[in-house]
């Protein structure tokens, strides 16, 4: 499935706080992506930190505080909307983006650089063992 292929519905993304998924990119490299809110719509993120490559969603979900998306490692902050980290490790770094879009209720990717693969982290492909992905949150 090339950009345009539908990631998640939006309401879902806002209902759970995230969605995990995984795409590729134009080298074969796979890339998982976090989905989050920002407003009333979303942003899509590399789902590992600018400090040092932790993954947000280690599988349950992205942490929030205070709105911001939170690294577990070292308890850096980033931004929803922009990715940007103005605190602690990861300070004045920001979290590399997929170009996602808002069509008729569901989140698309819209990123030429990527191809989407499927919902949930790299190990979740479709092995046949019908494990959901990553949809929750846990927020403070
Ligand atoms: S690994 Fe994220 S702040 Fe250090």
């Amino acid at each position: 499935m090339a950009a345009g292929a539908t990631i998640a519905p939006l309401d879902r993304v806002h209902e759970e706080g995230s969605v995990l998924c995984t795409v590729v990119d134009v080298h074969g490299v796979e890339e998982e992506v976090i989905v989050v809110p920002c407003g009333d719509g979303v942003r899509a993120w590399h789902n590992r930190c600018t400090h040092e490559d932790f993954r947000l969603d280690r599988g349950f979900g992205v942490i929030y505080r205070q709105g911001e998306i939170v690294c577990a490692k070292h308890g850096s902050t980033f931004d929803t909307c922009s990715g940007y980290c103005d605190n602690g490790d990861a300070k004045d770094t920001t979290l590399p983006e997929v170009e996602v879009a808002c069509e008729d209720g569901d989140v698309v990717l819209a990123d030429d650089a990527y191809t989407f693969l499927h919902e949930g982290g790299l190990d979740d492909g479709d092995d046949g063992d019908d494990m959901p992905g990553s949809t929750s949150h846990i927020g403070f």
